[in-house]
């Protein structure tokens, strides 16, 4: 078990949450290559809330480990951090596919998945999701979105019916570091706020809004 201090740092909660430490200490540790990537993005990005923190890192990829997916589609690669967590459960022959429209941080999401045991299972996509989703002829056992707000709601129809009967829809920042309870909502929580309607009023799924770091919505098709 490492020190806290080298799995903390989560930018979206008040470290003064000492349980939150607590819960980082007492979960299993990511991988070094993780690791040395959470820090280079905290060291070198100016987004560092981007990069899926520690615990939620571990989180997906536990989910990955319970679903065993073969494909496992994500829409916002930023630096391969959620990607590699997500690859750590794949089904034997199975892949992520990532999706990114920036250039620069999918040079170094590149640069760090090809250090790594999972190379050849990590296929990046560089462009707009919303154009590249209906091009993919692959069915999804697990999808994660977590690229632009306002395309949530966009995101979700594109992939439903190439989701596989069981497969998971699993989007992170729903709670928008709690923005989603104001009145007065800018244009992202909104659109936030209407995918989270969406989904809880969609009679094809069950879900479960997580209120981990800020918020994972986890949707099964049945
Ligand atoms: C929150 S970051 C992804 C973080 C990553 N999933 C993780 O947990 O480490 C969001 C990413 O979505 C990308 N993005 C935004 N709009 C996009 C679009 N229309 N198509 C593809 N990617 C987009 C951004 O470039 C950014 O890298």
């Amino acid at each position: 078990m490492r020190a806290a201090s080298l799995k903390g740092t989560n930018y979206l909660v008040r470290m003064e949450n000492s349980w939150i430490e607590y819960a980082e200490k007492f979960t299993s540790d990511e991988s070094d290559v993780l690791r040395e990537l959470r820090e280079h993005c905290y060291a070198h990005f100016a987004d560092k809330s981007m990069l899926s923190g520690f615990v939620q890192g571990r989180i997906l990829s536990m989910f990955s480990r319970m679903i065993r997916p073969k494909i496992v589609l994500e829409i916002g690669t930023y630096l391969g951090y959620s990607a590699l967590c997500f690859a750590e459960g794949l089904a034997d022959g199975g892949k992520v596919i990532t999706l990114d429209i920036q250039e620069d941080s999918n040079r170094v999401a590149r640069s760090f998945v090809e250090r790594t045991v999972y190379k050849d299972r990590i296929e990046f996509h560089l462009g707009n999701a919303v154009e590249i989703i209906p091009t993919l002829p692959e069915t999804f056992d697990l999808v994660f979105i977590d690229a632009d707000k306002p395309n949530y709601s966009n995101y979700y129809n594109l992939v439903f019916d190439k989701v596989r009967p069981g497969g998971f829809i699993i989007a992170d920042n729903v709670l928008w570091s709690g923005r989603v309870l104001d009145a007065d909502q800018d244009g992202n929580t909104k659109a936030l706020h209407e995918f989270n309607r969406m989904v809880l009023t969609d009679d094809r799924v069950s879900n479960v809004l997580l209120p981990i770091r800020d918020g994972l919505m986890v949707v099964c098709k049945p």
